[in-house]
């Protein structure tokens, strides 16, 4: 069993994931990355995902997905966010490390949860970006990430990559097995897009605990606004 976190960008999006989830009684997470939350702002967000989480008899979690901020994560637990990724991926490990300890510091005290991430994830949106080749997460750093931050989970660069995948999504279920065989926190699944489910599956056997769903939303949406507006 994995958790999904989907992605919106607005409060159509948000109130359609949240519907869903309160009659499939399903627990999700919302996410909103860095550039909706600095665009819709951080009081309405935590304000809207303390009342989703309410109206769902406490099964909606509200995320701040993909931060590079230490600050901006500060403020989403402020505003009551109930979990925050701390992205520091692209940063040497030591700054990760660094990085990571600081929002753990300060959000354990209010009981919110934090993710990072070792490794990259693909791609190149407002999720986050990364395009080269020396992606996937090394075992070492993904431990010492673990060990010396404390943090909740751990998003791992193992192939996938944010929006449509033009070709099916290499996974190293491997390094996926390596990693979950070395630290003890759950795992996340970044891109889940177009992740075929019987890869998502396997990845759920090897230790992931929670998968990121943003850009097929994103799609549906707009394409049924376009419909709409177009009136067909
Ligand atoms: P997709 O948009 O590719 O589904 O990825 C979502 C994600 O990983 C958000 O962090």
């Amino acid at each position: 069993f994995a958790v999904p976190a989907f992605n919106y960008s607005d409060i159509w999006e948000l109130l359609s994931i949240a519907e869903a989830a309160i009659e499939e009684r399903a627990p999700v997470y919302i996410a909103a990355n860095m550039r909706v939350a600095e665009t819709i702002g951080l009081e309405y967000l935590g304000a809207m995902g303390r009342t989703a989480y309410d109206l769902s008899g406490g099964r909606i979690f509200n995320h701040l997905d993909h931060s590079s901020s230490v600050e901006l994560c500060k403020r989403a637990v402020d505003c009551g966010y109930l979990s925050v990724m701390i992205d520091a991926s692209m940063c040497p490990l030591e700054e990760n490390i660094e990085k990571t300890s600081a929002v753990v510091a300060y959000a354990h005290r209010y009981g919110v949860a934090v993710e990072a991430e070792i490794g990259r994830i693909l791609g190149r949106n407002a999720e986050g970006a990364y395009l080269g080749e020396d992606y996937l997460v090394c075992v070492a750093d993904a431990v010492r990430l673990a060990r010396e931050t404390g943090v909740d989970s751990l998003a791992v660069g193992i192939g996938t990559a944010h929006g449509f995948y033009r070709q099916e999504p290499n996974v190293n279920l491997q390094r996926l097995r390596e990693v979950n065989d070395a630290v003890s926190i759950p795992l996340v699944l970044h891109g889940g897009t177009g992740v075929p489910a019987e890869t998502v599956r396997s990845c759920i056997r090897n230790g992931i605990a929670k998968v990121n769903v943003g850009t097929q939303l994103h799609a549906v949406y707009l394409e049924e606004l376009r419909r709409q507006l177009g009136g067909g």
